[in-house]
């Protein structure tokens, strides 16, 4: 595999273009190696390079919480459980949930007084629910439908590809 490791190329492109970049990448990541903790920590990392955001990884589904999975950025809550915060009601709606002012969703969970705005993707396994991605932003409003539309798709690669559950 052969990742792009030029910010200055990546910060040229558009947002839609670095989603239509990364996903061969993580592709590639996950045809590689059958790992699923390797293969959450490489996806994190190509995320967190080309976006930049102030936090982003995984919750995987354990029985009825959420546990936390690989991620960039700083230390964050471990368990989640169904309903909770954002993730757990992305999980439990098995929707994207995108939250333009984090200070004025319900329930939020704040691992860290930094963000400010977040978007939960679920990842899906034979209809079911396996673990959500999780990108968080210390700008408000920063994520929208194209990150919601590129995101799915990554989330969905991942879904076919996830071999250990
Ligand atoms: N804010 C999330 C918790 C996870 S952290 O943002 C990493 C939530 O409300 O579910």
């Amino acid at each position: 595999m052969n990742f792009q490791t030029d910010n200055t190329e990546i910060n040229s492109l558009s947002k839609s273009e670095k989603y239509i970049a990364i996903l061969p990448f993580i592709q590639g990541i996950w045809e590689a190696e059958k790992n699923l903790v390797a293969n959450l920590g490489n996806t994190a990392a190509v995320l967190k390079q080309y976006f930049q955001w102030w936090w982003v990884g995984f919750y995987v589904v354990e029985n009825s919480e959420l546990v936390l999975g690989p991620f960039q950025g700083p230390v964050a809550c471990t368990r989640i459980a169904k309903g909770k915060g954002v993730c757990g009601a992305a999980w439990e709606k098995e929707e994207t949930i995108v939250v333009k002012n984090v200070h004025e969703f319900p329930g939020h969970i704040a691992c860290s007084d930094a963000s400010n705005s977040e978007i939960v993707v679920p990842v899906f396994l034979n209809n079911k629910v396996v673990a959500v991605l999780d990108a968080d932003s210390e700008h408000l409003a920063h994520f929208d439908e194209i990150d919601a539309a590129g995101l799915k798709k990554i989330a969905d690669l991942m879904g076919r590809l996830w071999y250990q559950k």
